[in-house]
């Protein structure tokens, strides 16, 4: 695993879908110079915003999740890391002992004694399984550890300590509430929140509270150290407290409404709109103790009706905030063409020119990336400009869209040069071509019904020459195919 994997900033806090700090810095010092303003209007735990502030850019983030605001606002404040060890010394004073005592007790005497939310947890396929449904975020703790959990919480609201040190505080107790919880399994590699849904295993642990929210605070004080070095003093603008001269500025909206910012007045954008995750049903269990609302219905989620009436209005926005002669890039992560045609409907409705795709630099894979066979390797990012002539919305000359000959042909050609292959390795293969016809392709559905999929040993899905081609059947609506998934054996579609 490569050291700058490691970076306390982004050790701290847990965010699905967390792009490489390194890969995202490198486009902004590709796109941008110092002092330029770099937007990020998907910016989840705001990679974007503190790889731009670290290089000396001002930053601009929006995301409609309440945590992840929370997350990006509190890596990028400044604070003093006395004061909150001070803060801790006392939290532990009040509760450390009464924490403790409670694993010496029966656990079946214990009843909480503080507030804990009962919200109740989606049923999704990121949320819990349709048979658990009406299961509480209480449900996900054992009786000991909700007591333990919501007498830390109840102190932590209490402590007589500044906004910013309390902020820590709760960060620290946000990042470490999995762990109180019974979805960390006994098995020695279960020591994290890694499949992303809620789920008990039949074997969990049950962590100390208090020992796991200790550990996660040292490592929340490292974070600290290391932001305040290398971001200085930033200065944050909210909507309740405006400031034009800020390094950075943060909204919780959508990225479908972009009026807080004048036209033509940002330097380079980077995006990363969701792919496969409902983020709002991962949050629950954050948002729930921190009482934080989600706006379920407005989150963008590509296997929603209104994806490509949401897509191309955050674009549209992009489209107008950007400077003329300026780039905006996308990451996109997805195999299902249908998504991805929708995707790049949106994205020619705004009239900037197509410069390239290319893979996002990634290190190493995610867990979900290497756990699940058929999830994809690798992101791309498909790089935009704006015309010089600041024309935002101009009418644009789409290339004729692949056909399912000429992609079949594409593939079979493929195939036969450099034998099995994975869907990631095909795509890379063929993304220059693809890219010329603005992807205008239905691989998958090539893949799926031309071709024979093979499990076999290997890790990863391999397409190959070998079955299934003999009557190819090509369809652009085609469901994609149910796998199951290794962790829970409940069949699960392809994550991100
Ligand atoms: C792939 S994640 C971004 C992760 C980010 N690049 C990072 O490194 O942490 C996509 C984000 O889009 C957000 N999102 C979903 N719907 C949105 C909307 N309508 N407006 C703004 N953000 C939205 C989700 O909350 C999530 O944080």
């Amino acid at each position: 695993m490569s050291d700058r994997y490691f970076q306390s900033r982004y050790r701290a806090h847990k965010y699905w879908g967390r792009r490489p700090w390194y890969a995202v810095r490198a486009l902004i010092e590709r796109h941008s110079a110092p002092g330029e303003v770099v937007l990020d209007s998907f910016c989840g735990s705001g990679t974007t915003l503190v790889e731009a502030l670290a290089t000396g850019r001002r930053a601009v983030g929006v995301d409609l999740n309440p945590m992840a605001e929370f997350i990006t606002r509190v890596t990028v404040t400044p604070a003093d890391t006395r004061a909150l060890e001070r803060a801790f010394t006392r939290l532990r004073d009040r509760v450390e002992g009464d924490i403790h005592a409670l694993y010496a007790q029966d656990p079946d005497t214990i009843t909480p004694r503080h507030w804990y939310p009962t919200d109740v947890l989606p049923v999704s396929r990121f949320g819990v399984m349709l048979k658990d449904a009406g299961m509480t975020v209480a449900d996900l703790f054992s009786p000991r550890n909700l007591a333990a959990t919501a007498l830390l919480w109840d102190a932590i609201q209490c402590l007589e300590c500044g906004p910013t040190t309390r902020d820590l505080l709760r960060f620290s107790f946000t990042a470490a509430l999995a762990q109180f919880t019974k979805m960390i399994r006994t098995k020695k590699d279960g020591t994290g929140w890694w499949v992303n849904a809620y789920r008990i295993p039949r074997s969990y642990r049950e962590n100390n509270v208090w020992h796991s929210f200790e550990n996660k605070l040292r490592v929340v004080v490292r974070m600290k150290e290391e932001t305040n070095a290398l971001l200085g003093p930033v200065s944050i603008a909210t909507p309740d407290a405006p400031d034009p001269d800020a390094s950075c500025t943060l909204r919780l909206g959508s990225a479908t409404d972009l009026s807080f910012l004048p036209d033509e007045s940002v330097d380079y954008i980077f995006i990363d709109p969701p792919w496969a995750i409902k983020y709002f049903d991962l949050s629950v269990l954050w948002c729930a103790w921190m009482g934080f609302s989600l706006e379920f219905d407005r989150e963008i989620f590509p296997w929603q009706e209104e994806f490509r009436q949401d897509m191309e209005r955050s674009l549209r926005e992009c489209a107008r905030v950007l400077r003329p002669g300026r780039t905006l890039t996308l990451n996109f992560a997805t195999r299902y063409t249908g998504v991805l045609n929708e995707w790049r409907d949106a994205v020619e409705a705004t009239g900037l020119d197509w410069i390239g795709i290319e893979p996002l630099q990634q290190d190493q894979l995610s867990f979900v990336q290497r756990q699940h066979e058929t999830a994809l390797k690798g992101n791309y990012l498909l790089h935009l400009r704006k015309h010089a002539t600041g024309q935002a919305v101009a009418p644009v000359e789409t290339p004729p869209p692949v056909t399912a000959e000429e992609m079949e042909r594409m593939v079979r050609a493929l195939l036969e040069e450099r034998g099995p292959l994975t869907y990631d390795d095909i795509f890379q293969a063929l993304y220059p071509a693809l890219a010329r016809r603005h992807l205008a392709c239905d691989l998958y559905s090539v893949l799926l019904y031309g071709f024979g999929y093979h499990n076999g040993d290997s890790e990863e899905g391999l397409w190959s020459l070998e079955e299934g081609n003999a009557d190819p059947r090509l369809s652009h609506t085609a469901p994609p195919r149910l796998r199951r998934s290794h962790d829970t054996a409940e069949p699960c579609l392809p994550f991100d």
